[in-house]
């Protein structure tokens, strides 16, 4: 397969150049499709558990990826997540602080504002769920699923978007948890989990303040298989 792609290639080269072959590698490119299937899996039994009762949207190729910023990120700083949702990743994520002993606090936001929800009404066809109690519905999940799964160490959590968050940490404001418990914001951050995109990133002060490890999972933008499978991540982080 590989040998009869160069002869190919090398076949382009010699009738039409190497622009001509460029041209093709690049149109070629973003059709590449990496199997998902052939992500890293480290789920061992709690985490099945956890994926059973806790909905959420993580892909499992990221547990790989929060399992190894975790275990390498710098000592003593907290880990924040931006976009909790039901809580499977704030759950996977203080799983994992806890495994390596991290014991600044996992702080998270999120404002439950989902996309399609600006406008009210029914949730898709549905003929009795709106938006509203949709919404008031996935933040009490959210808050039981912590209560449950992340009680050694529960998360502090503000209803922020993430902008909001960050100004906020820039301050070191004092803020409200959602279990209305007060959290001293600012400092350096370990690890930053985002599962969206949607959002303006930290400006530059920010980014220089800390010493992260920045993982996105852009899965709405192209390149989501790559980013969402564990060995791609690795290299990302290296
Ligand atoms: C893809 S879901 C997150 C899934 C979650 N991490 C899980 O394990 O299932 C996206 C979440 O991010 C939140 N969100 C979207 N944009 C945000 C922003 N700018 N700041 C904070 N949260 C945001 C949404 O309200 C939603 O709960």
């Amino acid at each position: 397969m590989l040998v009869r792609k160069f002869i190919n290639a090398f076949h382009i080269y010699r009738t039409r150049g190497i622009v001509d072959l460029l041209h093709i590698a690049v149109h070629k490119l973003p059709k590449a499709r990496v199997d998902l299937t052939d992500a890293v899996d480290v789920s061992n039994e709690y985490i099945n558990w956890l994926y059973y009762a806790n909905p959420g949207m993580l892909h499992r190729g990221n547990l790989y990826c929060i399992d190894y910023a975790i275990r390498n990120m710098p000592d003593n700083t907290p880990v924040i997540e931006i976009g909790s949702f039901s809580g499977l990743s704030t759950n996977v994520l203080s799983y994992f602080k806890t495994k390596y002993h991290i014991t600044k606090p996992l702080i998270t936001c999120d404002k439950w504002k989902f996309a399609g929800a600006e406008n009210g009404g029914f949730v898709g066809d549905s003929a009795s769920v709106t938006h509203a109690e949709y919404r008031e519905f996935v933040k009490k999940n959210y808050m039981r699923n912590i209560r449950m799964f992340s009680r050694h160490d529960l998360p502090y959590t503000l209803e922020m978007v993430s902008d909001d968050f960050f100004a906020a940490w820039r301050q070191s404001k004092e803020a409200i948890d959602v279990l209305d418990r007060p959290i001293r914001l600012g400092g350096s951050i370990g690890f930053a989990y985002m599962e969206t995109i949607p959002m303006n990133m930290p400006d530059g002060t920010l980014k220089t303040a800390t010493n992260s490890w920045w993982m996105v999972d852009l899965s709405s933008l192209t390149i989501p298989p790559t980013v969402q499978s564990g060995r791609s991540v690795k290299l990302l982080l290296k």
